[in-house]
């Protein structure tokens, strides 16, 4: 081609990147990459191994070892062994090491780079430019946190052997994003690659090696699924760190649950790309190629739906076009490629498969005039418009270089489509005003939002979903607690490489029915009470479906209370009134006034509290609440699954208490606290009669409460989010926002404070809350019915179910519009609430793994429950021309 030709066309020549030393390092490592375990490449036990395939070319380029039973063993046992040097090593000792590898990812950069575009089929441009530039940055950073850990996390320590399942779009960033603030935090780690992609999670881990870290501290094992689920069931792995599809997020949050194992999940998206009428189109044209053709738009956070302002959708979109036509797709290692290969048959299938659905649901599916390259998996930029919003491909993750667009009119419509999906990952929002953009971005439901940019990613700010885009952070400060825990926790051992130590003794041991349980941890609770179960009978099958008294009502039979069981109904006992010191006034009389006579006192019926009134339990039912000595004191409502509905519906229709300020928060707060304060003989005594304590235990327990509403009143506007040093030319706002409708399962051991550590912290943050009370002292909490009736709380933030704890806390765990729920309760109630949250990936805190005293401020109040009840959503806004 002659150069004026060239001038004429502006075609790209080849660049190809050389590939040589890649294949010269394969060629070393041929025929098969076995796992690295304790620094050393082990072959597999079973000797399985299958293809990795270069998805460009179809080439094989290596064997990868299958990991079994006995590798994840081996694995998990090198990482125990190391974890107690490596997380007693001053945190100086670890910033070097992390150090080391951050110089050794530049070092060897270019070779990463090639392997990784090899192996993934991602343009080398992308993977020399941002995939491996941005690990070593992760390792820099975390180094950083190493060095800092002791003087910024006091009073934490790291959580345990961390077993870390990352997927195939960007292999060495995952492999980042969770081995740099492990590493920087004391634990150890079990990394199982994706399938697809090992090739390079091995290579780092020799270069670790060769770096100097200790042997045990970092291990790989490869292979399927089959391993990720044995390494998820492995007793001796403390904590699991998830990146990939939601059903496999699903599964993994099922067999760990009621195990005490802490998860993290970063899962799919379907996230929003919107663009107002303001916006500078040009700019939001190249916004477009990098939200969705970077990385073939096999991104969690891909902005897959294109939702524009109808006023100019049609230039938008003529531009687009324009600009899809001058995309190249093709040889992931040649430079000038912005599009390379689809990283499996299975993935390019799944890609027409949906789009193929799309055109049957009516969508319209343009594709440049070009053609891809015949052989190898390519898939051309594809824009499809006239998208329904409930459509398949409004809706579900192609994951592929596909882009959905949709049109609005108004803000509101725009935040509206931009909520419409179960996902809540990011989302970017384009507008040159200022007030627009922001204000846009605080009302989308995602875990990051770009304001004119899209896909910016640094280890400073933390990455993560909300909704079933997953729990947990990467990166930033926020994602450094995903690998710390409290120090007052005991150390929760569990292993299969040891044997459990007869009782209560810091090994953990299966139980049969469960999966892995801490017994170490114990309950903190007495066991569930075996009470009839009128919260929903298909959720305990075990109990029938009349609500009939566990035993038979009436009579005098004396009534004792076993550990554990809550005592019977007994109508017909003699009722006993209590005065507010709790003397008993004795039986009362069917008759009063006149000589000599008591009046019978009036009876109060105590009902559930839900949407800022007294209801009547949907079941019609009453429980009796007999005080330790069998005197019975009074009956509470028998709250079922409806009343939870009701329940949580009221809490939706209190959204607005996220948006009132900070300081109304408080005085509301400050003002619980007063009216609490004014009743405190009261309650101390109504405790004391409950319980069977004495006095002063009950008005320990009220003051305490009175101090947890002062200080959640005091933390209401304190608890600030940051500002993040990230690379950005602007600013990275990590804002601390409520997570939505909290649901919150109470012990008996507090009874009041139970419920108000708990519930304060949740309204302080913004949170509305379902509240199911100690199911043995209900009393109370329907005493603070009242209090709140007259402390200005707005109907709905707090709403009260009793009734039986397990049961209720299992129907808000299953609820789709309950955002979060908080256990606090015995380990059987756990793994249920557990297994039920993944319906929609709820973030669940088990208050009771391990054990906690809440009437200790150390263990039951202060940043680690406001952590719990917030929700970081990072927003980067670019500032300059
Ligand atoms: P995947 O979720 O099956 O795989 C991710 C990782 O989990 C891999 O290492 C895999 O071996 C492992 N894994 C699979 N089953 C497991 C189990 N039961 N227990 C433990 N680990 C298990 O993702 P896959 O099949 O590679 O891709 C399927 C779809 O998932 C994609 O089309 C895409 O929609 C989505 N996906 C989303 C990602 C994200 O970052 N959000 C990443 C990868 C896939």
């Amino acid at each position: 081609m002659s150069v004026a030709e060239i001038f004429e066309t502006m075609a790209y020549g080849p660049a190809p990147e050389p590939a040589a030393e890649a294949h010269r390092w394969l060629d070393a490592h041929a025929p098969a990459l076995g796992h690295v375990i304790d620094n050393r490449a082990v072959p597999p036990r079973d000797g399985d191994y299958f293809e990795s395939v270069d998805p460009a070319t179809g080439k094989p380029l290596i064997k990868i070892a299958q990991g079994g039973a006995s590798d994840v063993d081996a694995a998990v046992a090198a990482a125990r062994a190391a974890f107690d040097a490596w997380s007693r090593a001053p945190g100086h000792v670890r910033a070097r090491h992390l150090y080391a590898l951050a110089r050794a990812v530049q070092r060897h950069a270019r070779l990463l780079a090639v392997l990784e575009t090899l192996d993934n089929g991602k343009p080398i441009r992308e993977s020399r430019d941002i995939d491996v530039p941005l690990v070593a940055r992760h390792f820099y950073h975390h180094a950083g946190w190493a060095q800092l850990l002791a003087d910024e996390f006091p009073g934490y320590t790291p959580v345990g052997v961390v077993g870390a399942i990352i997927p195939w779009n960007f292999p060495l960033l995952m492999l980042a994003w969770k081995v740099a603030p492990a590493l920087a935090a004391g634990n150890t780690v079990v990394l199982k690659p994706a399938e697809y992609t090992s090739i390079t999670a091995v290579l780092f881990a020799e270069l670790a090696r060769e770096a100097g870290l200790p042997p045990g501290v970092l291990n790989v094992v490869t292979g399927d699924g089959r391993t990720g689920e044995m390494l998820v069931a492995h007793l001796g792995v403390d904590k699991i760190a998830f990146t990939g599809s939601t059903e496999v997020g699903r599964a993994i949050r099922r067999a760990t649950a009621g195990t005490g194992k802490r998860l993290s999940l970063e899962l799919g998206g379907k996230s929003p790309f919107v663009v107002f009428d303001d916006a500078d189109l040009d700019s939001v044209v190249e916004g477009v190629v990098d939200t969705i053709w970077f990385n073939q738009g096999q991104v969690c956070c891909a902005g897959s739906r294109l939702l524009m302002q109808e006023s100019v959708a049609p230039r938008l979109l003529d531009k687009l076009r324009a600009r899809m036509e001058r995309l190249r797709v093709g040889d992931p290692l040649d430079k000038a490629v912005d599009i390379g290969a689809i990283v499996a048959p299975v993935q390019l299938q799944r890609i027409r498969d949906l789009v193929a659905q799309g055109e049957r649901e009516g969508a319209t599916v343009w594709q440049p005039s070009w053609a891809c390259p015949a052989d190898g998996l390519f898939y051309p930029p594809t824009l499809v418009t006239e998208v329904a919003p409930a459509s398949t491909l409004a809706q579900v993750e192609v994951f592929g270089p596909v882009i959905a667009a949709m049109t609005f009119r108004t803000k509101s419509e725009a935040v509206a489509l931009a909520n419409n999906t179960p996902y809540g990952l990011a989302a970017s929002v384009w507008s040159e005003s200022v007030n627009t953009s922001l204000d846009v971005a605080r009302s989308i439901k995602a875990g990051t939002v770009w304001i004119n940019c899209t896909n910016v990613f640094d280890a400073a700010a933390g990455f993560g979903g909300y909704r079933e885009s997953g729990f947990g952070r990467e990166g930033g400060r926020e994602g450094l607690y995903e690998y710390l825990r409290p120090a007052w926790e005991s150390i929760p051992r569990l292993s299969s490489l040891a044997p459990p130590a007869p009782s209560g003794g810091a090994w953990g041991e299966a139980s049969p029915q469960t999966p892995a349980k801490r017994t170490a941890w114990g309950s903190t609770d007495t066991a569930i009470p075996q009470q009839p179960n009128h919260a929903d009978e298909s959720f305990n099958p075990s109990h029938g479906t009349t609500a009939q008294p566990a035993s038979p009502p009436g009579g005098e039979e004396e009534t004792t209370i076993d550990e554990g069981r809550l005592p019977s109904p007994a109508h017909g006992r003699a009722r006993w009134t209590v005065d507010p010191a709790g003397r008993d006034r004795g039986a009362s009389q069917p008759w009063g006034g006149g000589e000599g006579l008591p009046y019978p006192p009036i009876d109060r019926t105590l009902k559930l509290y839900i949407g800022g009134k007294q209801a009547r339990p949907d079941s019609g039912y009453s429980r009796p609440v007999l005080a330790p000595d069998g005197r019975y004191v009074g009956e509470v409502g028998e709250g079922n699954r409806k009343d939870i509905r009701n329940a949580v519906e009221a809490a939706h229709a209190a959204a607005a208490w996220a948006a009132t300020t900070a300081h109304a928060r408080a005085q509301i707060l400050y003002y619980i606290a007063e009216n609490l304060a004014a009743r405190t003989d009261e309650l101390a005594a109504r405790l004391a009669m409950i319980m069977g304590a004495d006095l002063d235990a009950g008005r320990t327990e009220v003051e305490a409460s009175i101090e947890r509403l002062f200080t959640y009143a005091a933390w209401a506007d304190k608890y600030d989010g940051l500002v993040h040093g990230t690379p950005l030319r602007g600013v990275t706002l990590a804002v601390n926002e409520p997570i939505g409708v909290l649901g919150v399962a109470c012990a008996d051991r507090y009874p009041l404070l139970g419920l108000i550590a708990l519930v304060a912290p949740a309204i302080a943050m913004g949170n509305t809350v379902v509240a199911v009370p100690s199911e043995r002292y209900p009393l109370a909490a329907t005493d603070l019915y009242q209090v709140l009736d007259t402390s200005d709380v707005p109907a709905g933030v707090v709403n009260i179910v009793t009734g039986p704890r397990d049961a209720l806390a299992g129907v808000l765990a299953a609820h789709d519009d309950v955002d979060a729920v908080w256990y606090d309760g015995a380990d059987e109630g756990a793994r249920v609430v557990e297994q039920a949250s993944a319906g929609n990936l709820k973030r669940v805190w088990i208050i009771s793994q391990p054990p906690r005293d809440l009437l200790d401020p150390a263990q039951g109040q202060g940043r680690e429950l406001l952590r719990e009840a917030t929700q970081v959503k990072n927003i980067w806004v670019p500032t300059g021309d």
